[in-house]
């Protein structure tokens, strides 16, 4: 088991040795959740490194990462726990004619009998876990409700059982696209972490920490190519994840510079509309191929 992190230095060092390059606002939230034992809300666009945020503090701390993954219509059954009906069934079945109702009622509403899904799993597991609730922003507010009682008191109630309190205390990491308005309710149980996109040599430390043979050359005019493409007004501007695979791209292709026709023909790993196409290859891909005009 890994130990309790010492300071925000501390966060940034560690989560380098399991590959998750924080910048100092990571850090802080992180060493701040871990003293206060508050989960962590992360929220930001998309592909700059929220999840990887949860699954890099479960490899840190050599724990199991659960992950709850949220979408529409999401409910208790699937997120929580179920009753296993077929096996209520069979010990119906199985219980000899004249026992009383009383005795099998009793008995089918076990925990025997109980199915967990990923929170209950989280809180009910020997070992403290690492538990990821991605994309909270798919669900309706029913499902925050129900999600504050387990991450205010880390406790859930089946009424047929009555309460179960958590054996362990998960780190809880939530994410979330931005898609809808949280509810304040959900906010102030937790600690609250904006992640935008980087600054060019941040991006430039998490391209070359995915892709170390690509040249540095190479690695810092893409993450300026990038980010001029980031400034420009898109539909879907390119991501960290973007970023990566395009260095990944260059890097299978042998392209030791990125020239007007190196972008023409791999531009479609960073921009993913049609209309952002033509917006970029206007904006920028002429602009590489004057050889005289600054980048
Ligand atoms: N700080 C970082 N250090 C190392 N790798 C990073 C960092 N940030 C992002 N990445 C890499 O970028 C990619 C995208 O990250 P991730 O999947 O966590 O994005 P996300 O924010 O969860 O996106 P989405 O909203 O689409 O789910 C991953 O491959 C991840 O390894
Ligand atoms: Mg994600």
């Amino acid at each position: 088991m890994a130990e309790r992190f010492e300071s925000v230095d501390d966060v940034t060092r560690r989560l380098r040795t399991v590959d998750y390059l924080a910048d100092s606002s990571i850090s802080g939230v992180v060493f701040l959740a871990d003293r206060l034992e508050k989960p962590v809300l992360v929220e930001g666009p998309a592909g700059v490194g929220k999840t990887e945020l949860a699954k890099a503090l479960s490899r840190y701390l050599d724990r199991a990462l659960v992950r709850l993954q949220c979408y529409e219509g999401l409910d208790e059954a699937k997120a929580l726990y179920e009753w296993n009906y077929r096996k209520q069934l069979l010990r119906i079945q199985a219980e000899e004619r004249g026992a009383g109702w009383e005795s099998v009622q009793e008995d089918i509403f076990s925990e025997d009998f109980l199915l967990a899904r990923p929170l209950m799993t989280a809180i009910a597991s020997e070992e403290p876990v690492v538990l990821l609730i991605d994309e909270i922003d798919k669900t309706d507010q029913e499902f925050e409700a129900m999600l504050l009682e387990l991450l205010s008191d880390f406790q859930i109630s089946i009424p047929e059982l009555g309460r179960i309190d958590a054996t362990t205390q998960p780190v809880v990491v939530l994410t979330s696209n931005n898609s809808r308005e949280l509810t304040e309710a959900l906010k102030r149980r937790c600690l609250y972490l904006w992640l935008d996109y980087p600054e060019v040599e941040h991006e430039l430390a998490i391209v070359r920490l995915h892709t170390p043979e690509l040249s540095e050359t190479v690695a810092r005019k893409l993450v300026e190519l990038v980010q001029q493409v980031r400034g420009l007004d898109l539909k879907k501007p390119p991501s960290i994840a973007e970023s990566i695979d395009w260095a990944r791209a260059l890097l299978l292709l042998g392209a030791d510079d990125i020239d007007a026709d190196v972008f023409r023909d791999t531009m479609s790993i960073i921009v993913k509309h049609r209309t952002d196409l033509d917006t970029v290859a206007e904006r920028v891909g002429v602009k590489l191929s004057d050889v005289n005009a600054p980048l």
